[in-house]
């Protein structure tokens, strides 16, 4: 079996050969030309012909990654085969919709689906480890990574972990169109202060155990086969040298048998952290943590063995690091065939695929969220009218692709124009309005935003002007968010908004189409414009899946995943907040309670909202019995209907809230969830169980538990609801 194997080559490596299984280097050369002979790349390729290199990153395409494995396997002494990692994070080539937008589909089937087909995709490539699911918990939308992960529920947000780690590794790893996945960033990179990336972390027990660490915990469960540690301090302690998460928690608690790889450099910003005095210092600090594997600090490779001959690290950490890493690598049958990943044929017939292009728009129309639908202005009749179609990022192609895209070809997505340009019946005009990105589109940062130039702004106008209806496309370019885009402004960038408002002056059957990767903060919209609907960034298909949404032929069926605020002042804002002492005004004129005297506290849309062609009521919420016994399970049922004109898909939501614990809960926490389909007059009946193990948190004792008391049931299809319940959980009270 794997153990005996990998005790059997364990034995057979030197020191320094362990040591080389636990340094990843990036992709330093083109590996298909002549070998680097100078400088840093002629060491690391040295380093990789000597067996001391255990993984790269960034190395693409079959003819790049069989030379880099020809020289690991066939130059160096015992011929250990590469694990070849990159970022799949929504999608390789034929991109899916960001994760974000992912989460709002509440689909796990599609998630896991679309999941599969990167896999695919990376696999055909030569890859065979992805980094991803992000699984870190978003509650502020200044953070540009939310776009990568799946919101800020940590239910939710662990059913998504379970279906995106299923998907990437399938039921057999060594399967050649399966990648090992990789939960990051553990822990508690998403919540950087002030969500500017990379800042510091600081929080409680309850927020990581309840918060935090669920999504985490979930992937370990499906199986995810690598872990990602993080570049943020966690009150006081680097993440890769924090021995209490990566010994304790993931592989003491946890039972973790995966391997640990830090994230880019990580280890050496311990210094810049000021938590290690030099990078030997962080090195040691790293591998007693239990961080396995250096990404691009050469902290490894260049102290590692140093540091046990000295008694500074003990050898067992250092084999424990090697088992994991060999384990993984003989999962994926890299030893049996170290060439698996690397077969020409599948590289050109599986990346963008017929199969996989319809599989990306069936994620992406499932994606997409209807927050406002004013008087039925939505959808759009397909004949007879004339439509003006606004905006620069309506004619995009290359945005819709997000900043996670390294392997897409630039330009690649269906831009909504042509995705209404594929239905013929209207007469449809286009203006670009103003301009929003400057050009440099793989790196755009804010000061770039266009604020001055209002060129196309007039022709925007008249073409509204002389419309039936208006469309506009605005939001966010795909490289205002992602990794190091944090922004302290949530409303639309540049010009926008003045086009918006100039639009709508002018004709004000405005439909507005978002592009974003994170929640906007956009309260004159959501006041004025009667249309509103959220196409994030969708990937390759985006234009067709927002077109077919807009005439619908796909009615939304997608719920939020992260509050929208009202503004940027009330982030962190999130459905799952605590109570407060003072919650609320207890009399007229009072201003002694928890509020802001210049905003709501309510949030603009909330956590699971979403609109469809069609309504749904809800009615009838039930309980089995008033009364949960220890050991036993209660039932909560209520009925749906389908009270509008069309078919529909709603996603059902359960609520529950805990009135007194020994540590304070949430005012309601997601507990269930069901996709239901409906046609018109259609009513269902939808049951979840409760039992303790839904009730459980990690209380004031420091276990898993329900404590006896009393809880509210509240269901709906928003975590604004209106229908709820009441029951005991019985037993001795603290
Ligand atoms: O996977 C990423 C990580 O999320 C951020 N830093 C770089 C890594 C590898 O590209």
């Amino acid at each position: 079996d794997i153990s005996q194997k990998v005790e059997a080559l364990l034995s057979k490596m030197t020191l320094e050969e362990k040591v080389g299984q636990m340094n990843q280097y990036n992709g330093f050369w083109d590996a298909t030309g002549p070998a680097p002979e100078e400088g840093l790349a002629a060491l690391k390729y040295e380093h990789l012909r000597k067996g001391l290199v255990g993984s790269m990153l960034n190395v693409r395409g079959v003819e790049q990654v069989r030379e880099v494995q020809r020289i690991a396997v066939e130059e160096a002494r015992l011929g250990i085969p590469l694990i070849i990692g990159f970022d799949v994070i929504h999608g390789y080539k034929t991109i899916s919709p960001i994760p974000l937008a992912e989460a709002a589909s509440w689909d796990l089937q599609a998630i896991r689906r679309s999941a599969e087909i990167a896999a695919a995709e990376a696999s055909a490539a030569g890859i065979n480890w992805t980094f991803a699911p992000m699984v870190d918990i978003g509650r502020d939308a200044r953070w540009g990574r939310v776009m990568e992960g799946g919101g800020e529920d940590p239910f939710l947000g662990s059913r998504i972990a379970d279906a995106r780690v299923k998907g990437f590794q399938g039921e057999d790893l060594s399967s050649p169109a399966t990648i090992a996945a990789c939960a990051k960033h553990f822990a508690g990179y998403g919540f950087a202060e002030a969500g500017r990336d990379y800042n510091t972390v600081d929080f409680g027990t309850s927020t990581l155990r309840n918060v935090v660490l669920p999504p985490f915990k979930a992937a370990a469960d499906a199986g995810a086969a690598t872990f990602m540690n993080a570049f943020n301090i966690l009150n006081g302690i680097p993440a890769t040298g924090d021995a209490f998460l990566q010994r304790d928690i993931l592989k003491g608690e946890w039972g973790y048998t995966g391997f640990v790889v830090s994230d880019w450099g990580s280890l050496k910003e311990m210094v810049s952290h000021g938590y290690a005095e030099d990078v030997a210092h962080a090195a040691e600090l790293a591998a007693n943590a239990g961080s396995d594997m250096d990404m691009e600090s050469y902290g490894y490779v260049s102290h590692l063995a140093g540091l046990v001959r000295e008694g500074k690290v003990e050898e067992a950490h250092v084999d424990d690091a090697v088992r994991r890493i060999l384990r993984v690598k003989f999962e994926l049958g890299l030893f049996d065939d170290p060439y698996r990943y690397c077969d020409a044929e599948r590289e050109a017939t599986v990346i963008g695929s017929e199969e996989h292009l319809e599989g990306v728009l069936d994620m992406a129309r499932k994606s997409i969220v209807l927050l406002k639908n004013e008087g039925g202005l939505l959808p759009l009749p397909k004949d007879g009218k004339r439509i003006a179609l606004i905006g620069e990022l309506a004619a995009e192609k290359n945005s819709p692709l997000g900043s996670w895209r390294l392997a897409a070809d630039d330009n690649s997505a269906v831009s909504v124009l042509e995705g209404m340009q594929a239905y013929g019946g209207n007469d449809l005009v286009y203006e670009k309005g103003v301009k929003v990105i400057d050009g440099r589109q793989h790196f755009v940062f804010e000061t770039h935003i266009n604020t001055t130039d209002t060129a196309g702004m007039a022709a925007a106008v008249a073409a509204a002007k002389s419309a039936d209806i208006a469309v506009l496309v605005l939001g966010e370019p795909g490289f205002l968010s992602g990794e190091g885009r944090s922004r302290t402004d949530l409303g639309l960038p540049g010009l926008q908004q003045q086009l918006l408002e100039a639009v709508f002056a002018a004709n004000p059957n405005v439909v507005l189409v978002l592009n974003n990767g994170r929640p906007l903060a956009l309260p004159w919209a959501a006041d004025h414009i009667p249309a509103i609907l959220e196409g994030w960034q969708l990937g390759t298909q985006a234009g067709h899946a927002i077109a077919q949404a807009l005439y619908g032929d796909h009615n939304p069926s997608g719920k939020l995943p992260m509050t929208f605020p009202r503004s940027v002042g009330q982030v962190p804002i999130y459905y799952n907040h605590m109570r407060t002492g003072r919650p609320e005004m207890p009399t007229p004129d009072e201003v002694f309670w928890s509020h802001y005297i210049d905003e709501r506290n309510s949030p603009l849309f909330p956590f699971g909202h979403g609109l469809s062609y069609t309504t749904f009521e809800y009615s009838g919420l039930k309980l089995s019995s008033g009364q949960l016994k220890p050991g036993g399970y209660l039932t909560a049922t209520v009925e749906v209907s389908n009270t509008g004109g069309v078919a529909g898909r709603e996603v059902v939501q359960l609520y529950i809230h805990d009135h007194y614990a020994s540590v304070a809960r949430p005012v309601k926490e997601l507990k269930g969830f069901e996709l239901v389909y409906l046609e018109p007059g259609e009513k269902k009946t939808i049951t979840f169980k409760l039992d303790e193990a839904l009730l459980s948190f990690y209380t004031a004792r420091g276990v898993w538990a329900a404590e006896p008391g009393t809880f509210t049931v509240m269901a709906g299809g928003s975590s604004e609801t209106s229908l709820s319940a009441t029951f005991e959980l019985t037993g001795p009270k603290r």
